[in-house]
């Protein structure tokens, strides 16, 4: 068994639009932070006795849905390797309980880095990055640490990710548990209705290579404040695409607003921090590390203080020496 572990990452110019959805090829580049303390750790035993491949997340046996989309990505392994194998994949999701987050990324990241080893495949950065892309998009930036940004591309060669700054400064990132449950669209299906009915769309994709360009001289800079405007900007376009969908929808709840607005009143109060939010009602907000006490403290008029988890900026896939259970 070959096993490896990621971890998630959280995007400040998001991914939202497939250009190609089979290779998961983006409609726009984007960038996100590799967060420290949610991960997922993989191993991956091909076996001559399988007929299909087996994949066991947090002890129970998958099936349905969730199973397929592991099947399909093995798929295409065993026609990159040359391979018959199927494989016992056991996954373990390291993630606070009933914290809401999504496990694509970290998942399919560390899934892409122990089968490309262990079915002999290239395991370099970027090939573990475009193979981790086919499983979930934001897969392919959680194999760099700090900031990563994924180059959309034109094809499967070209759309990679690639670190852009080790993030050795001391950004924190609050995520704020609205709403633990699991999302009633999920982003693959969020995506497609956007791209497919939103006439906010196109200005979407335009605008967010306007971000992407105005984000990254600040990450350089360590320019908090920019990369915090741009990064809450770009966040709130790419809702506004889904609330002019067809149907439209929104993954807020009442929740997702309060921490708006406490992100907004904390400013006002000269704590700088900015929110970002995904396809869920959870929200995150950026500040740097002598804030977050006060930020905290905030919150915790409005949420339960297991809620309120504090990460920083963590590091790339790493392949394991023991095996997972
Ligand atoms: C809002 O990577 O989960 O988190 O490629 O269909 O698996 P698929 O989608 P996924 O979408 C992530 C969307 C996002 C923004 C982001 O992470 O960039």
């Amino acid at each position: 068994m070959d096993a490896a572990r990621a971890y998630t990452n959280i995007a400040l110019i998001k991914y939202w639009g497939k250009r190609d959805e089979q290779l998961i090829l983006p409609m726009n580049s984007s960038l996100s932070l590799t967060l420290d303390t949610f991960y997922t750790e993989t191993g991956v035993e091909p076996l001559k006795a399988l007929h299909e491949d087996e994949v066991v997340m947090d002890g129970v046996l998958l099936s349905g849905a969730s199973a397929e989309k592991v099947r399909h990505f093995m798929h295409l392994i065993r026609e990159k390797s040359g391979s018959r194998l199927f494989a016992r994949i056991v996954t373990r999701n390291h993630v606070p309980v009933a914290a809401g987050f999504a496990s694509s990324a970290s998942g399919f990241a560390a899934l892409a880095a122990a089968a490309a080893r262990v079915y002999g495949l290239d395991c370099s950065p970027a090939a573990l990055s475009r193979l981790a892309r086919r499983g979930s998009g934001s897969a392919s930036r959680s194999i760099y640490g700090g900031f990563v940004k994924w180059l959309k591309g034109t094809d499967d060669a070209s759309s990679y990710a690639l670190p852009v700054d080790p993030a050795r400064w001391p950004i924190r990132v609050l995520s704020v548990v609205v709403n633990g449950k699991a999302k009633r669209l999920s982003s693959r299906a969020g995506m497609k209705r956007t791209v497919e009915t939103s006439p906010f769309y196109p200005a979407w994709v335009r605008q967010s290579e306007k971000d992407l360009a105005g984000i990254e001289p600040a990450i350089r800079a360590h320019d908090f404040e920019s990369l915090g405007k741009i990064a809450e900007a770009n966040a709130l376009r790419m809702h506004a695409a889904m609330l002019a969908a067809d149907p439209p929808f929104t993954y807020w709840e009442e929740g997702t607003l309060t921490v708006m607005r406490r992100a907004a009143y904390l400013r006002s109060q000269g704590v700088p921090c900015y929110f970002t939010i995904d396809a869920g009602p959870n929200v995150k907000l950026f500040c740097l590390q002598p804030h977050v006490n006060r930020i905290r403290e905030d919150l915790s008029r409005f949420f339960p203080s297991e809620a309120l988890i504090v990460t920083r900026p963590g590091p790339g896939v790493a392949y394991l020496d023991h095996p997972v259970q």
